[in-house]
């Protein structure tokens, strides 16, 4: 799938499956288009989750491209190795990044689509230009750090200008949102312009994960305007 397709794209988050259950969790999402990986550092974010060796193993263990969203410092030094161990895409914050063109060069040349995620209180607009060396943005809809939290609709201003400007050709992206969605906050998302959307307890949350991935593409669909 390429930017800008008009097909929702839905991204499980394993932060909500079971750690010792991973390659099981990702067999329930196999409809999924990317299974969307929470890297923490506990100094980024006040979280530790996991790295680079259980990310090699997942690489082994599914199909599924895997969408890794690193919430960690010092990203200019560890985002290409997991470009190297095999990850679809790579995000890393803007507020982490020392070059984050550099950065996205490095993991573009190991193979891998470059991600630019912003917190919900970093404005995009300096950004912009830098985007131009990006695949993926990822506007975050909670502060990273934890699953289960209420999306922050506030933030959907940024959604729709990444939009605006993909639209007008100036950016090639993937408009990914994070943190919050589900059934009753996708279309939302939608409406403003997302394309990639990542759900962690609204699908791991659910008694069959597979059938709520195919619910939340359904909504998108309906409401997605790219
Ligand atoms: C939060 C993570 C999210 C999280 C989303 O920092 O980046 O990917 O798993 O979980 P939900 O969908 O439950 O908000
Ligand atoms: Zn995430």
């Amino acid at each position: 799938m390429s930017p800008g397709s008009a097909e929702p794209m839905i991204a499980p988050s394993i932060l909500s499956a079971d750690f010792a259950r991973l390659a099981e969790a990702a067999d329930a999402v196999s409809g999924a288009d990317w299974l969307h990986v929470d890297v923490m550092d506990a100094h980024f974010v006040p979280n530790l989750t996991i790295g680079l060796p259980v990310v090699k193993s997942l690489h082994r263990a599914t199909d599924l491209p895997l969408d890794c969203h690193l919430m960690i410092d010092d990203p200019d030094r560890w985002a290409p190795g997991y470009a190297e161990a095999g990850a679809a895409n790579v995000t890393f914050h803007v507020e982490a990044a020392a070059d984050a063109v550099a950065t996205a060069r490095a993991i573009r040349a190991a193979g891998a689509l470059a991600g630019l995620s912003v917190k919900p209180g970093t404005p995009l607009e300096p950004y912009l230009e830098v985007l131009r060396e990006f695949d993926t943005l990822l506007v975050m809809t909670v502060e990273p750090g934890f699953g289960g939290q209420e999306f922050m609709a506030e933030v959907l201003p940024k959604v729709r200008l990444a939009r605006k400007e993909v639209r007008a050709g100036h950016l090639r992206l993937f408009i990914e949102v994070d943190g919050g969605i589900g059934g009753d906050t996708i279309e939302a998302a939608a409406e403003a312009g997302a394309d990639v959307f990542v759900a962690g307890s609204a699908v791991f949350g659910a008694d069959d994960p597979g059938r709520a991935v195919e619910g939340l593409r359904r909504q998108a669909r309906g409401s997605m305007s790219v």
